[in-house]
């Protein structure tokens, strides 16, 4: 059978990154542009800076992907880009590129969607079994998404205020951490101990999730013991955030395993899926309560935002004959839906 070549490319927010798959398992090359760097100064993202630097960046890493992969625009079978959900000012940068490359080059267009993107990075390690239950949590997304087989989604549960990446970034931030705060965090609580005792996140739904009140727990804590003069341990104090996170998160994964019938497969994906206690709880504590479901969690590389998870998004609706009009727009908030 021929092979199926796609170029993805992404550039929601802070990553300009193209890549190669083939075959859908395949990178042949994934190239990403990190502008952390330039965010750092900032303490987060600046959306208009992260658009100027995705054109300064975008034709470069596309070039470079395409090199790296040893191939040229004619053997790709379809340019797949980053529709949604992101900064607009950035979502256009990569839509703009693919629609121009796809459009010059007589290829189809598919627009992807970020999460999915996240999901099947995931099939770059393994093979999904549907029914498959996916745990998102990125710095834009907290959500449980069961998925029938690989062509339909269904959030069965979502944040109802911060994204758990986000509330890692403002409590590092607070705690004079440098940006991006997760891996900080995830590094601090390490030499800690979860002594301090914050507000546990509760939700009216057993699948929903809520980390707004557990940051203002820690915001509190922290101006709490500057006006009373006294000192705190900051390992300590994210371990006890990192632990209080994981616990509620967690909980609702061992609600949905359980009251989900047929699950096959169960994985992580976005950004925090690299957090090193996340790994570990759901490796060591949760799965092995589960023998008949399997659990894949996938490795640090394709955890962060890469375009090779945009390529394999592409490839399954590719195969699946879905194809994007040449006039599609950025979707800043788009809904994961089937298609
Ligand atoms: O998926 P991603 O690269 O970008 C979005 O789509 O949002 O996720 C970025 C998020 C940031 O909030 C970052 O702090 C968090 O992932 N993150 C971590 C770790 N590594 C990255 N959070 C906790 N522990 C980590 N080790
Ligand atoms: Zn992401």
């Amino acid at each position: 059978m021929k092979d199926t070549l796609i170029l993805g490319i992404e550039s929601s927010c802070d990553e300009t990154a193209a890549a190669v798959v083939r075959n859908k398992k395949e990178v042949l090359s994934s190239v990403v542009a990190t502008q952390i760097d330039v965010h750092k100064e900032f303490g987060g993202v600046v959306p208009e800076v992260a658009s100027r630097i995705h054109v300064e960046n975008i034709s470069m890493v596309i070039d470079q992907a395409l090199k790296k992969a040893n191939c040229t625009m004619e053997d790709i079978d379809a340019v797949a880009v980053t529709q949604g959900p992101g900064l607009v000012g950035c979502l256009h940068i990569g839509l703009q590129s693919a629609k121009t490359l796809a459009w010059a080059f007589h290829k189809p267009l598919i627009g992807v969607h970020h999460i999915a993107g996240h999901i099947f990075a995931n099939e770059l390690v393994t093979d999904l079994q549907y029914p498959l239950l996916a745990l998102v949590v990125s710095g834009g997304h907290t959500e449980l998404v069961y998925l029938k087989d690989e062509n339909s989604f269904q959030v069965l549960g979502e944040t109802q205020d911060d994204a758990i990446g986000e509330a890692f970034d403002k409590v590092a931030r607070v705690m004079g951490l440098p940006y991006p705060g997760g891996p900080q965090i995830d590094r601090l609580a390490k030499e800690g101990h979860p002594v301090y005792t914050l507000a546990k996140p509760k939700t009216e739904q057993p699948m929903d999730f809520s980390f707004s009140g557990l940051k203002s727990s820690v915001l509190q804590f922290q101006a709490r013991c500057e006006r009373k003069h006294e000192t705190f341990v900051p390992a300590d104090l994210a371990c006890s955030f990192q632990e209080t996170a994981l616990d509620a998160l967690l909980s609702r994964v061992v609600y949905a395993l359980d009251h989900v019938s047929g699950i096959r497969h169960f994985v992580v994906a976005g950004g925090v899926a690299a957090n090193s206690r996340l790994r570990t709880l759901i490796s060591e504590e949760i799965a092995p309560r589960y023998p008949e479901i399997e659990f894949t969690i996938p490795p640090l590389s394709c955890c962060t935002d890469n375009a090779a998870m945009i390529a394999v998004a592409g490839t399954i609706a590719y195969q699946h004959g879905r194809r994007s009009a040449f006039d599609i727009g950025a979707k800043p908030g788009m809904e994961l839906v089937t298609e």
